[in-house]
């Protein structure tokens, strides 16, 4: 298994971690002012996108810094170290992009992300985010309930589950060799789940299109579960009747469950789930309790009503 476990990352890896990005933060600044506005402004004009305030955005907490958000990353295509991601990812090819939809539809379709930008206005909505390596940031997203998506995809109501599928391309993906992942990456959601308003097709953050390593051109982020149910990169949509099999619960069925919702009273075989780190945060303050359904409780414990959620963890 490769996900680490927080024990053995070293504490001493925050201090110089944060030192660094204090310093790659001072070049850049420095690099942009040497190269005067035009530089500054044309890098952002290329990436901008016209965002809405979403309603459902988590409020009063500090956003997690972007260099922070785009600098310790999974996403195991590209490397297995935090910071693999935004060394390797600049190899992604994200136009042109198209998500292929199929299984248990009126008839399939494929739909092009461009397209997909344009279905509905795009809402920034800042989430809390937590990883089950029990890290957590605060990220601002960019996108729109999935549900509207899925409305386009008229599903069947045979339809119980829904199943994402990252790209798996090994001229584009180094890390594809370098773990025993059952690649494509799989995820899945059931339908209830991945129709609630908070689950989110992701299509940027902090205002801007999706960096590379943080899963462009098109993700999916559900706040109230660990980070790994958040698939990166998706090309592939799947409606089905049965749980669909994930990349995870593969790997290690008995450490990774289908639901996999944040819960600090259901401890991971290896490690307590009961505190987190908050990413980018002083060190005295990053410990945290971590909270249930990641805070997201009085929206979504009702999905799980009469659940034993140990069981269904
Ligand atoms: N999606 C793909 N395709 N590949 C991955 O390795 N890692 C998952 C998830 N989605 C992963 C993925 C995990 S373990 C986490 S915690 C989040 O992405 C991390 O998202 P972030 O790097 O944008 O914070």
């Amino acid at each position: 298994m490769l996900i680490l476990k927080p024990d053995d990352i070293p504490s001493s890896e925050i201090t110089p971690r944060s030192a660094y990005l204090n310093r790659r933060q001072f070049i850049a600044a420095a690099t942009a002012a040497a190269a005067g506005t035009a530089f500054a402004k044309a890098s952002t004009e290329t990436t901008k996108l016209s965002t809405i305030k979403g309603p459902l955005s988590t409020t009063g907490e500090d956003l997690t810094p972007f260099d922070y958000i785009t600098h310790y990353n999974n996403f195991y295509e590209f490397g297995v170290e935090k910071g693999d991601p935004a060394k390797n990812a600049w190899r992604l090819q994200t136009r042109p992009w198209t998500i292929t939809v199929e299984g248990l539809v009126s008839k399939p379709k494929t739909f092009d992300i461009d397209d997909l930008l344009k279905l509905r206005p795009l809402e920034e909505r800042v989430y809390r985010m937590r990883c089950v390596e029990a890290w957590s940031m605060v990220i601002p997203w960019v996108g729109y309930s999935l549900s509207e998506f899925i409305k386009q995809c008229e599903p069947l109501g045979k339809a119980k589950y829904v199943q994402f599928l990252s790209l798996a391309d090994r001229k584009q993906m180094p890390g594809l060799s370098q773990s025993s992942i059952n690649w494509p990456y799989s995820e899945g959601l059931r339908m209830d789940e991945a129709m609630h308003p908070l689950t989110l097709l992701c299509v940027g953050l902090y205002g801007q299109v999706l960096p590379n390593q943080d899963g462009a051109p098109v993700r999916i982020v559900v706040p109230w579960k660990y980070g790994f149910k958040s698939a990166k990169s998706i090309v592939k949509i799947r409606f089905v009747d049965k749980q669909p099999h994930t990349a995870w619960n593969d790997e290690a069925p008995n450490e990774y469950g289908f639901y996999s919702n944040v819960n600090p009273n259901v401890d991971h075989p290896r490690w307590s789930q009961k505190y987190e780190r908050r990413i980018g945060e002083p060190i005295f303050k990053q410990r945290r309790a971590t909270l249930m359904f990641n805070g997201y409780a009085d929206q979504v414990a009702s999905l799980y009503n009469g659940m034993d959620l140990r069981k269904y963890y």
